[in-house]
């Protein structure tokens, strides 16, 4: 099955407001019209109306890098799905291991937020994988198994094709040191099997992230069941970021 690539950039705790809009209006200029990938950008929350302002009508989709699960309420410091949709988000990253690491976030957490997303029809991309420790431990699989479970728990065959998974090896993230295409390849082959058990798993898009460059996109995205990128460091970049796109067009 034909999936379209997609292209996510996290900017995690980077970039003002001001900041923000810039980096969007150059990434605009260099990517021009997109054709058949999908492009987003997920700055922090402060950054999001001016950052959506400045994306109008360029095809390039805002996304956001949390959420609550609780629509309102007694929630200080928290922010809603509907929030997010109102300011024009279509995408949200759920279960980043950042969050899980810094945040204490858990598996049950991470399946309440998917389901806050999708019942506003924001679309999760929900990050799995494993630390340097579990993969030397050989529990890789296991991990990502149980992470992936736990957030399409209760999904229904719909949900599973407005849902994006990004398997993200911890020991990959901001280190330099990316999965080779075959390590990817295999969760990734082994992710869409999981999901295969639940639902129709063909036309879900799973994006590799860790250390994605320009350089190293290429071979990464030729992988049958890699399906996109999501890119933090480079993304900052726009000329890197847009380098990274190239790759991910289909030839
Ligand atoms: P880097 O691309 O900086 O390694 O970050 C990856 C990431 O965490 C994207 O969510």
């Amino acid at each position: 099955m034909a999936r379209t690539p997609l292209v996510a950039g996290n900017w995690k705790m980077s970039k003002t407001a001001t900041e923000g809009a810039a980096l969007a209006r150059e990434l605009r200029e260099r990517l021009g019209s997109l054709d058949r990938v999908e492009v987003a950008v997920c700055p922090p929350f402060p950054a999001l109306p001016a950052v959506g302002t400045a994306l109008r009508g360029s095809g390039i989709a805002l996304g956001a890098q949390d959420v609550h699960w609780e629509k309102e309420g007694a929630f200080t410091g928290a922010v809603s799905a509907g929030m997010l949709l109102d300011l024009g988000c279509r995408f949200v990253i759920l279960g980043h291991s950042e969050r899980r690491q810094h945040f204490g976030e858990t598996d049950a957490a991470v399946q309440r937020k998917v389901r806050a997303a999708l019942a506003v029809r924001l679309i999760p991309i929900v990050c799995v994988g494993e630390t340097l420790t579990e993969r030397d431990g050989g529990e890789t699989l296991a991990v990502v198994a149980r992470q992936v479970r736990a957030a399409l728990e209760g999904l229904t065959g719909a949900d599973l094709s407005r849902l994006v998974l990004a398997y993200e090896p911890v020991w990959a993230i901001g280190t330099g040191r990316t999965a080779t295409p075959a390590q990817a390849q295999e969760i990734h082959g082994a992710i869409r099997r999981l999901v295969g058990q639940q639902g129709d798993g063909s036309a879900t898009q799973i994006l590799y992230g860790g250390s994605v460059k320009a350089e190293n996109a290429a071979a990464l995205l030729r992988e049958s069941d890699i399906d996109g990128a999501l890119v933090g460091g480079a993304s900052l970049v726009a000329e890197q970021f847009a380098r990274i796109v190239e790759a991910a067009r289909p030839g």
